[in-house]
């Protein structure tokens, strides 16, 4: 969603917010502003659009103290006018906010009844008034930041600046993601460290209800009640490479070739001679009786593959609930449940709601939440008490992709890991099950060396079409959600993922020759029922490209296309499907022209409802 950041120091502090706000071009935007100080007064810039728009019209100057935001529209459209930095009406107050203020129209009225005129139709504008309000009665910055924020109802991440405070910036955070990076003589705040970490390593995350003081002296942590915090900052271990392009047109396409070395990390820090080691998780296994998946998109699909393997090798009954409709209407209270949260940013608000749901119904001891993200340094990270890194690093493409992949390592891990030590398969099992996981990393690299080329020439072949079906069985069934997502989110190809069987009960009306069907159709139990649903499908004229071993081919007439994979266990096989298929999205909406890393509406991180 939005993105916050903001400089006090030595340096000139336009030059670090503009990096700071490339940074964040990830997460999605549609305006972008900075405010800065000079000679006591407050500058403000903004522009409607992309980056470029606000760079051209950046000044030279060498104020030292600033905050910038990238907006993704809520509340008002992706003007100019409602670009954050706002202002309050003497232009003493800069104020940028990342969330939602859901009492806005109340104080908006009770504002404008003292006089305050509003300029953009946004939330976030009562916030520089109730400020410079607060500022008038004689309160220095920080008081009447903390009183402003003790009137806001919400989730927000606020950073603030006033010309009668020219070497400080005021933060406050509120269920929305805002980390303090500390420098020497200089210190930073962004919504995400990756804005940062070319200046800094060392952190400090604000916690809800906390506002920070930041000048160039040093940081100062209280609560919204006024306390004084004190805490220890972390130090971020991944390199400042990891937000680099590293030769590729596209983040997107560099984080696909990623996922063998990603499932290779993941593997390598998760076994250790030859004993799968999730951690403190491991004390609960003998304990569970139900598993509960809470997640949204691309990690909700990684649940899906995470439940079959947890019911089928495991034995564990096991759902999986989009975390949006969980957090208001959560199933009944049900003993030793584990909840699993799957989110690859570690701040999607409805999985942390989710998640904090469960933390509230826990009566006594520590609540049963475990998280699996690649961003342990996350909300999610300080949230639960149980945690698996992926390892995957932070993912810069809006489509998920080396994430995914990674998720559902965790979850392979998890599933054999609880299978074994609650005896529901032996060493030897284990043994084979770890040891066809290690050769995934070599067909992934088979798949991206050797199908690439096809992939690509088959993407030519997309560029008029309108739908597509994608199909699968089983445990493939999620990857055929997971194919369409990614073509839908980057191409704007409408598509739909069906379990196969289930086309002849309604979908299959919308076949035609025009209507290209992907199937995943791989070796396994469901091998033979899928390939008579393809032909259902083929039997309406459409398109067939199949996703799976080269015996595919030998079917006659059924395929016109098949991405070939490597053959692997059934319960292996996501891995090996769902590669050729964010290949195939990636390469149509590369090929039509269209912006892959940050597709249109879209956010790397999703902080509101
Ligand atoms: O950060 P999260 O994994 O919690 O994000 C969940 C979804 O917003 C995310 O997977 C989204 O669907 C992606 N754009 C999918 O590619």
């Amino acid at each position: 969603m939005c993105g916050i950041v903001g400089y006090v120091g030595l340096q000139s502090a336009l030059g670090i917010l503009m990096e700071g706000l490339r940074r964040l071009e990830y997460r999605g935007y549609d305006s972008a502003g900075i405010a800065w100080l000079d000679n006591g007064e407050i500058h403000v810039l903004r522009a409607a659009g992309k980056l470029h728009n606000l760079q051209a019209q950046l000044p030279a100057t060498h104020s030292h103290v600033g905050i910038g935001h990238t907006r993704w529209a809520t509340h008002g459209k992706p003007e100019e006018r409602n670009a954050h930095p706002h202002v309050d009406n003497q232009r003493r107050v800069a104020v940028v906010q990342n969330g939602i203020i859901e009492n806005y129209r109340a104080l908006r009225d009770e504002l404008t009844a003292q006089g305050c005129v509003f300029t953009s139709d946004t939330d976030t504008e009562v916030i520089p008034h109730l400020v410079s309000l607060y500022l008038q009665q004689g309160h220095p910055f920080l008081e009447a930041m903390r009183l402003a924020v003790s009137r806001l109802e919400g989730a927000f991440a606020i950073a603030a600046i006033a010309a009668d405070a020219p070497d400080e910036i005021v933060l406050a955070r509120q269920q929305a993601p805002l980390v303090v990076g500390l420098g020497q003589g200089e210190f930073f705040c962004a919504s995400d460290t990756a804005a940062l970490i070319s200046h800094t390593q060392a952190f400090l995350a604000l916690e809800n209800g906390e506002l920070a003081r930041l000048t160039p002296l040093g940081v100062e942590l209280y609560t919204f009640a006024g306390q004084r915090v004190q805490r220890y900052p972390q130090r971020l271990t991944w390199s400042p490479l990891a937000v680099e392009k590293g030769g590729f047109k596209h983040y997107m396409l560099k984080e696909i070739h990623e996922q063998p070395a990603v499932l290779r990390q993941g593997l390598e820090s998760h076994l250790i001679e030859g004993q799968i080691a999730l951690g403190p998780v491991q004390e609960l296994y003998a304990q569970v009786e139900h598993i509960h998946i809470v997640a949204c998109g691309t990690s909700w699909h990684a649940g899906l593959v995470g439940k079959y393997l947890l019911e089928q090798i495991a034995q564990i009954p096991t759902h999986v609930y989009y975390a949006s409709e969980f957090r208001y209407a959560p199933p009944p209270y049900l003993p030793r449940t584990l909840t699993i949260g799957v989110t690859q940013s570690g701040e999607t608000a409805d999985t942390l709601a989710a998640l904090s749901l469960v933390a509230s119904r826990t009566l006594t001891g520590t609540p049963w939440l475990l998280g699996i993200t690649n961003r342990p340094d996350s909300t999610l990270g300080r949230l639960v008490p149980y945690l698996i890194d992926t390892r995957a690093g932070i993912e810069i493409g809006v489509a998920a992709t080396k994430t995914f992949t990674a998720q559902v390592v965790a979850f392979y891990l998890l599933a054999l890991d609880m299978a074994h030590q609650r005896g529901m398969i032996d060493q030897e099992k284990l043994e084979l099950y770890l040891a066809n996981l290690q050769k995934i990393p070599n067909h992934l690299e088979w798949i991206l060396e050797t199908q690439t080329p096809a992939i690509e020439q088959l993407a030519h072949q997309f560029q008029d079409v309108h739908h597509v079906i994608y199909l699968g069985r089983g445990i493939n069934f999620p990857i055929a959600l997971e194919g369409a997502l990614k073509l839908k989110e980057i191409s704007y190809i409408h598509a739909e993922g069906y379990p196969a069987g289930e086309m002849k009960h309604g979908p299959i009306a919308l076949l035609d020759k025009n209507v290209p069907v992907v199937a995943i159709a791989m070796p396994g139990t469901v091998y033979e029922k899928t390939i008579s649903n393809v032909q259902e499908a083929r039997a309406r004229e459409a398109q067939i490209i199949g996703v799976g071993t080269a015996a595919n081919l030998e079917i006659p007439d059924l395929f016109q296309v098949n991405l070939t994979v490597p053959e692997v266990p059934e319960l292996l096989s996501p891995f090996v499907t769902v590669l050729p298929l964010q290949l195939l999205a990636y390469y149509i909406a590369a090929q039509r022209g269209l912006d892959v890393d940050q597709p249109r509406n879209l956010a790397k991180s999703v902080t509101v409802e």
